[in-house]
């Protein structure tokens, strides 16, 4: 196995738009992130994974980029990120971005003259196929916005190809001379000094087949993730891209995918593959129903999401990595999709930071996260502003669910369940902005705020604060960072448990999952009691075993075991 600087990284990301707004317009910018710095030095994080800041007209916020090659104005301008860069260096933090390269916005000038003629030098940058013989769209592949992922132009009448919304056409990955450009823009900025990159929806990248595939909808669609996504032919494409770009740098790269099966994913992340780390998106998306029906609440159980847990350590073992994460923009806020909402308090809180940040990987932590934001819930569907959650409020409505029952699944799924605004104080605005928000703020910033977090030894931010420490600097780094993960108590319905060990040191995690007492019975003799969210707790009563031990309502313990 190779050492690699980043193997007992922290990471942190930023939803710049709903981060900290340093100009009062309402938008959360560069400037506001530079003002944060010392704050994310506090928690401890090495690098910042920043989600679009280029240019974009922001039908997606920034994941529609129409030039890779300047910031948006709404973020700040290129001096700002220079600066960023700069003085996150200063804090011995790195810089990660988005690279958005699947598709690129509408208004990308390249894709301005690909849908001018025919014959226009751009026009093989994105995708365009002939209407079917009835004039309809070249396949019944659904868009994961929702809707036909083609749009008809009329211009030449033909149609482009759009995994996601029609304001993000597809780029051409078959061109090779669109494949250089995009080559020469990932150096220019990793010559920049970044520290990484995150890389978007890079699963589907590879088109092939151009073939109807079964209906799995009332919309009479096909999910595109079925006709498009991992096409073969995909690895050759990747590999490419590292060797041109990546490969020439010393940095990190995670790419947001979605694969079949465990060897499938393997493929993708390692030294000898396209990315250093995958998102495996097993154990956040087990709230799912399959097929277009996905927004229909799944009924999970405690032992399904330590096996897809434990399916993901055993993944990413050895000289591989999993990126461990409970959050991102793309979910909503942990706590509300793992505890009932009476659940959700101090305790459980630290349960769920502690189960992720001890497992073997790279940890990525949201913003908020950190302080226990959780969901937000608005009346008015008008209140959301994220494109996906109006693409499936329509979806629901046209299979005929009633408004009421639409409404319930937007609170649970809604995307801007994790973009309200940071919460800072219990000013005006949560001290994000002293104009209006773009998105409206979670009323519960009274309560859950940064302000408040750093008032108090016992925060959720000091816990997660802690956890970082044991990772970066402790005597346990090398087991928490390195060490074998084995998973304990698979079949119990209550608590999550699993050793780590390294060079014949173990380590002994066990969380009790539940809002009641739970016995727990683990042969183990314990010689020291590192972390716990129960501080006030008098541990003699282990008596240096853990058998016959009452672990207290999400009481969660790390012991270093023999
Ligand atoms: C990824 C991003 C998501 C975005 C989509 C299209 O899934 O995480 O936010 O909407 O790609 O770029
Ligand atoms: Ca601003």
């Amino acid at each position: 196995m190779t050492e690699k600087w980043w193997y007992d990284s922290v990471i942190y990301q930023i939803y710049p738009k709903s981060f900290n707004d340093s100009n009062n317009d309402g938008i959360g910018d560069l400037r506001g992130i530079i003002e944060k710095l010392d704050y994310l030095n506090r928690l401890g994080i090495d690098l910042i994974w920043l989600s679009p800041v280029f240019s974009s007209p922001m039908k997606d916020n920034g994941y529609d980029i129409d030039d890779y090659y300047a910031i948006a104005e709404q973020f700040g301008s290129m001096e700002d990120m220079e600066e960023l860069i700069a003085e996150a260096d200063k804090r011995g933090i790195g810089i990660m971005m988005d690279l958005v390269i699947n598709h690129s916005s509408d208004q990308h000038r390249w894709f301005k003259e690909s849908r001018k003629s025919k014959n226009n030098p751009k026009r093989d940058y994105y995708i365009w196929k002939e209407p079917k013989a009835d004039g309809g769209p070249p396949t019944n592949w659904r868009s994961i916005f929702g809707g036909s992922a083609w749009t008809y132009d009329q211009q030449t009448e033909q149609y482009y190809l759009h995994t996601f919304a029609e304001e993000q056409p597809d780029l051409n990955w078959e061109n090779k001379k669109l494949r250089q450009e995009l080559y020469q823009m990932v150096n220019w900025w990793l010559d920049k000094g970044l520290a990484g990159f995150r890389v978007d929806a890079i699963s589907y990248i590879k088109k092939s087949g151009f073939k109807d595939q079964k209906v799995n909808g009332p919309d009479g669609l096909s999910s595109i993730f079925e006709a498009s996504a991992n096409q073969p032919g995909i690895l050759d494409l990747l590999n490419e891209l590292k060797a041109e770009t990546f490969s020439n740098y010393q940095i990190v790269t995670v790419a947001e995918l979605y694969a079949e099966d465990n060897k499938r994913m393997q493929e993708f992340a390692g030294d000898d593959a396209p990315f250093d780390l995958v998102f495996d998106f097993r154990h956040v998306d087990l709230d799912l129903s399959e097929g277009s029906e996905w927004f229909k609440a799944r009924d999970w159980d405690l032992i399904e999401l330590k096996e897809r847990l434990n399916e993901i350590q055993k993944t990413y073992a050895d000289d591989r990595r999993a990126a461990i994460f409970w959050e991102n923009h793309d979910q909503p806020r942990s706590l509300n999709k793992y505890l009932n909402e009476a659940e959700i308090n101090d305790y459980s809180i630290k349960m769920l930071a502690a189960v992720f940040m001890l497992q073997r990987g790279i940890p990525f932590i949201y913003q908020g996260q950190e302080i226990g934001m959780s969901n937000v819930k608005f009346e008015n569907i008008d209140d959301y502003q994220d494109l996906a959650t109006h693409g499936l409020y329509q979806e629901a409505l046209k299979a005929g669910y009633d408004k009421e029952e639409v409404m319930e699944v937007v609170w649970r799924r809604s995307r801007d369940n994790s973009r309200t605004p940071m919460q800072w104080s219990d000013a005006e605005n949560a001290g994000f902005s002293k104009a209006e928000p773009w998105l409206k703020l979670n009323p519960n910033y009274q309560e859950i705020n940064v302000e408040e977090n750093l008032k108090d030894d016992n925060s959720v931010f000091y816990f997660y604060k802690e956890l970082i420490k044991l990772r970066k600097n402790s005597p346990y780094q090398e087991i928490i960072v390195d060490g074998k993960y084995q998973p304990l108590l698979e079949s119990d319905p209550n608590l999550i448990a699993y050793l780590r060990e390294k060079e014949g040191e173990r380590l002994l995690l066990a969380a009790n999952f539940k809002n009641k007492e739970v016995e727990i019975n683990l042969d183990y003799q314990v010689e020291e009691i590192i972390l716990s969210n129960y501080p006030e707790f008098d541990y003699r009563a282990l008596k240096a075993k853990m058998l016959d031990y009452q672990l207290s309502p999400f009481e969660t313990i790390l012991l270093k075991v023999k």
